[in-house]
């Protein structure tokens, strides 16, 4: 932390008036599920982005990042999405929403830096917005509840970013416990922490680094096909989403919507089913269960909702045959990124030696970590005021 501070100092000739801290997030089960009014569960982990603020006598807008060395500027009167902003553009679209609720006035000085890997899943960029909105929150005093400052940061992932992301990743990065998952309904909000206790099973992140070139545009195309087979499936039940529906409805609609919208959706409400007898299992503490629900989800995601890839496939694949494996799969939105698998410690370097072969049939280099669950955002720096 000393060096952020120091790396503020030395940028804008001022110390930061606070520090915020926000976690990534791994996602056990439920995937693309929230923006259907569905149920996830996701668990925050130690590896965070921390954000410094200050603030300015002007209307201007400063951002460094110190993992890369750059610089981004612009004014509270030009705050617009700008392509080659690009990680800036996370912190400009939560001060763009708070602009607009009223709470912004005068010009504010950032300084960023984390060690969640970026672009692979793990929800970097709203680990970013989270701790961007706490520490402007902290800056200025004004009120809001965690759940809510999570919609601050989604609203600002959808109206400026223009990625029509669900509410699940902010939610637990703002949200999360230490030692449990988080269980969310994202209809009512209602959540529940789980422990998670696993002795000698551990959680480890397997990343594809696979280019995640189409996950924006093929996530905003998923999320339109929920919302047309809803159309499709009852156009007088308004307010009505895929939450509503059961897998026989889907089964019963075979003519009335597009076949590959109706496995798509398939997926979704099946999906829901399988979170909820996970988040049971967890609660019992039935490991084995939980890793086949978890083994069921990828198999959904890759034949009914097709958004995995072969790199994916073939890290879960090589997963489910190591003996002390208990489940894996794809998490996050798909199209690249990481696996989740649940493993017996021992078990890691057999798992590890299967992975060998990766890098000379796909090019790319797979990195495997373990991670913990972790607290959600944090104020983890505040200057004394005179
Ligand atoms: C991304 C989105 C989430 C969620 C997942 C898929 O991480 O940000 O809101 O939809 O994809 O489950």
């Amino acid at each position: 932390m000393d060096d952020l501070i120091s790396s503020h100092q030395e940028e804008y000739g001022q110390g930061p008036d606070i520090i915020a801290q926000a976690p990534g997030r791994v996602n056990l089960i439920g995937e693309h599920t929230d923006y259907n009014d569905g149920f996830v569960l996701p668990m925050a982990i130690d590896y965070y982005v921390r954000v410094a603020v200050s603030g300015r006598k002007d209307q201007h807008l400063r951002f460094y990042s110190v993992d890369f060395n750059d610089r981004k500027r612009t004014s509270l009167s030009n705050l617009r999405f700008k392509r080659e902003d690009r990680w800036a553009n996370y912190l400009k679209g939560v001060i763009s929403v708070l602009q607009n609720r009223g709470y912004i006035t005068g010009g504010l000085s950032f300084t960023v830096s984390g060690n969640i890997p970026v672009g692979v899943g793990l929800s970097s960029s709203a680990a970013l917005e989270v701790a961007t909105a706490y520490a402007v929150q902290k800056l200025l005093g004004f009120e809001m509840s965690g759940p809510e400052l999570a919609r601050l940061a989604q609203e600002a992932e959808n109206s400026f970013v223009g990625v029509h992301c669900g509410i699940m990743d902010q939610f637990v990065s703002r949200m999360g416990k230490a030692g449990t998952a988080l269980f969310i309904d994202t209809r009512s909000m209602e959540y529940r922490h789980i422990p998670v206790s696993l002795r000698s099973v551990k959680i480890l992140i397997t990343n594809s680094n696979v280019p995640r070139s189409l996950a924006d545009s093929e996530y905003n195309q998923r999320r339109a096909d929920c919302e047309k087979c809803v159309t499709l499936l009852n156009p007088r039940k308004t307010g009505a989403s895929l939450r509503d529906y059961t897998a026989e409805d889907l089964r019963d609609s075979l003519g009335l919507i597009p076949e590959t919208t109706r496995k798509r959706c398939l997926h979704v409400v099946e999906e829901n089913e399988r979170v909820r007898e996970a988040a049971s299992c967890l609660r019992r503490n039935d490991i084995a269960s939980f890793g086949k629900l978890m083994n069921r989800s990828h198999e959904s995601l890759r034949d009914q909702y097709e958004v995995s890839c072969p790199e994916l496939d073939w890290l879960v694949k090589r997963a489910w045959e190591t003996e002390g494996v208990y489940g894996s799969r794809m998490t996050g939105a798909g199209f690249g990124g990481c696996t989740v698998t649940l493993i017996e410690e021992k078990a890691i370097p057999q798992y590890e030696a299967r992975l060998e072969a990766y890098e000379r049939i796909f090019s790319f280099k797979p990195e495997v970590f373990l991670c913990q669950p972790a607290d959600g955002a944090r104020i983890i720096f505040e200057r004394q005021r005179g």
